[in-house]
């Protein structure tokens, strides 16, 4: 049996991620594809309870480094109750946000560094990477307008400053280079349903070519 290929979507807040996610994991399980929906932070019972704490717009003082550790902490118990098993049953699996957000988040926008964070996150994920992650991309003042006309209560990672989502931005973009061969750009500024269908028809040639090998 051949494993499940592990696809992440990835973007700043407001790029519609988890619309586009959900929508075309939904269209290839009506199609009969084995695949199994996530998201981070949770994703699973205790990694679940982490994010709440992340997230909580009371926790303003959290520390940088806290942050960044609450994220590797709680990807490292989804990858073990959730990701990994699923990939070792040959179930492929759709996860809304893996380890690129920490490089962007915590090692741009909360300024600790690439490496730094990349190196923190190796200890949660043992080397299991993505094989492959579609890229939505949204400029960060568009992604911002959006989950504010959007969201009725806004986390603590929605209420940052312009300047700490652009320096996502720019992370992201610096990622996009350093991981060039596993990235698939998609342009979130186009309407919803034309985003869900290119994202669509690009998991889909992934998949079919995973299953025929
Ligand atoms: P969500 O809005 O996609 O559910 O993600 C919650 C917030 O957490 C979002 O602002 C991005 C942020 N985040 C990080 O800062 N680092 C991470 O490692 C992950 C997975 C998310």
């Amino acid at each position: 049996m051949n494993k499940g290929l592990f696809i992440t979507f990835e973007g700043p807040d407001g790029s519609g991620k988890t619309t586009v996610s959900t929508a075309v994991t939904q269209r290839l399980e009506a199609e009969g594809y084995q695949v199994r929906y996530t998201r981070e932070p949770g994703g699973s019972n205790i990694a679940e309870e982490i994010r709440h704490i992340i997230l909580d717009p009371k926790n303003t003082d959290m520390d940088a480094r806290t942050e960044a550790l609450l994220y590797a902490a709680s990807r490292r118990q989804h990858l073990s109750d959730k990701v990994l098993p699923a990939l070792e049953n040959g179930i492929h699996v759709i996860s809304d946000r893996f380890v690129d957000s920490s490089l962007a988040y915590q090692g741009c926008g909360r300024q600790i560094g690439i490496d730094e964070v990349y190196n923190i996150n190796q200890f949660a994920i043992e080397g299991h990477m993505p094989d492959k992650t579609i890229f939505l991309q949204i400029d960060a003042e568009t992604g911002l307008k959006r989950i504010q006309k959007g969201r009725a209560v806004l986390d603590r990672l929605d209420q940052e400053s312009i300047e700490f989502h652009q320096r996502v931005h720019q992370g992201y973009e610096e990622i996009l280079k350093k991981y060039a061969d596993r990235m698939i750009i998609v342009d979130a500024t186009k309407d919803v349903d034309e985003v869900i269908e290119q994202a669509y028809t690009i998991v889909k040639g992934l998949l079919d070519a995973c299953e025929s090998a």
